[in-house]
């Protein structure tokens, strides 16, 4: 069978990485694009190191209509995996306008250009955040979508809702993942996540405290209605997430979805807490972590995990990587990057 070749939107940055490397370890033809925002060109030789496949790649932003145009009239694809988008929650309420023109402006050309070209096969990043506070947990997919608290989460919903109705007028086959939150690196520990500046995110921030980058971790809030008073989530392996995207895609090229348009929830299934996680990097690092509890933060809900079984059954998919293994990545990662 000749090779699907598939283009990687945002296939340098943190998930985008380890998706590209699935991907060709899947037998599947890459090619990437991404404009280096919040990245850097050193991970496309990782990636070539890793899998012994240089991907194609090309630097183009996808906000600019021509250059996305150009692309396609060269390149003949198969599918397309899009990550590019800017993911940060504060920033995000900072620049409202930037956000929409990059994560909502790139996704309607690219859906231009399938339509106009007659690629179906479409995959979407997108977030737990759609769901803000679940009423019920574990969270499946049938719980509703509530108002964003972001304007992050807001493209993300947007975003969603263009898809499906470019499903419904058109001949294209997407799927969204509902990702809740990726951590880790991959176990060569060539490719890991790259914060730029303070870390926002949980994993990110532990394990630069623990090299001493900063000085000690702030949990935010102790009072919540948990098991031990500090906010839940649903943290899955990096790779876990990446794997669970190379299952869509083939449930598109071998025409298993039941609707044009499909969104899965894509976690561990298992909650954890603040604190239960730093007990665990602790185990993990063999060292005692500099932290201390001070008040909640502004937009954080109590507690986010997936329910899985809808997932598992339709992608024909499961984590298999635990927490454990996730921050021992992480702490790897974050050991060969000292800066
Ligand atoms: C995890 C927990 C914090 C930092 C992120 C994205 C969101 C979505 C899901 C993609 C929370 C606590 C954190 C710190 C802390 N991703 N924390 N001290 O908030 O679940 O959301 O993943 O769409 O958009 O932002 O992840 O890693 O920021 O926080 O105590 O210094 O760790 O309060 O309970 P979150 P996070």
């Amino acid at each position: 069978m000749k090779m699907k070749k598939i283009l990687v939107t945002g296939g340098l940055g943190f998930i985008g990485s380890h998706t590209v490397v699935e991907l060709q370890n899947a037998g599947f033809e890459v090619i990437i694009i991404d404009n280096l925002s919040n990245t850097k060109i050193s991970v496309l030789d990782k990636i070539t190191e890793i899998t012994g496949l240089k991907p194609e790649y090309h630097n183009i932003d996808l906000r600019v209509k021509e250059d996305v145009k150009l692309f396609f009239n060269n390149h003949k694809i198969d599918g397309i995996i899009h990550f590019a988008a800017f993911k940060a929650v504060g920033e995000s309420m900072q620049n409202p306008l930037d956000y929409y023109e990059n994560n909502i402006g790139s996704l309607v050309y690219l859906l231009q250009e399938m339509r106009d070209r007659k690629i179906t096969n479409f995959i979407f990043s997108s977030s737990c955040t759609v769901y803000g506070q679940a009423d019920q947990l574990p969270i499946t997919e049938n719980a509703p979508v509530k108002t964003a608290e972001s304007t992050y989460g807001n493209t993300k919903q947007i975003g969603e809702e263009i898809i499906k109705e470019t499903c419904k007028a058109d001949n294209l086959q997407a799927i969204a993942l509902r990702y809740f939150n990726p951590i880790g690196a991959h176990e060569s520990i060539k490719i890991g996540e790259l914060p730029l500046g303070v870390p926002q995110n949980l994993i990110p921030f532990v394990t630069q405290t623990a090299a001493g980058i900063r000085k000690e971790l702030a949990v935010f809030g102790d009072d919540y209605p948990t098991i031990d008073g500090t906010a839940v989530r649903d943290y899955i392996h990096v790779v876990d997430l990446a794997k669970a995207h190379i299952a869509a895609l083939k449930r598109l090229i071998n025409k298993e979805n039941k609707e044009n348009f499909e969104f899965f929830n894509v976690g561990s299934g298992t909650g954890t807490s603040v604190l239960e996680v730093i007990k665990t990097f602790e185990k993990v690092s063999k060292k005692p972590l500099n932290y201390k509890i001070v008040g909640r933060r502004e937009g954080d809900i109590t507690a986010a995990y997936a329910d899985t079984t809808i997932a598992n059954k339709e992608l024909n998919w499961q984590t298999e990587k635990n927490l454990e293994e996730a921050l021992d990545a992480a702490w790897q990662w974050q050991q060969k990057n000292k800066e």
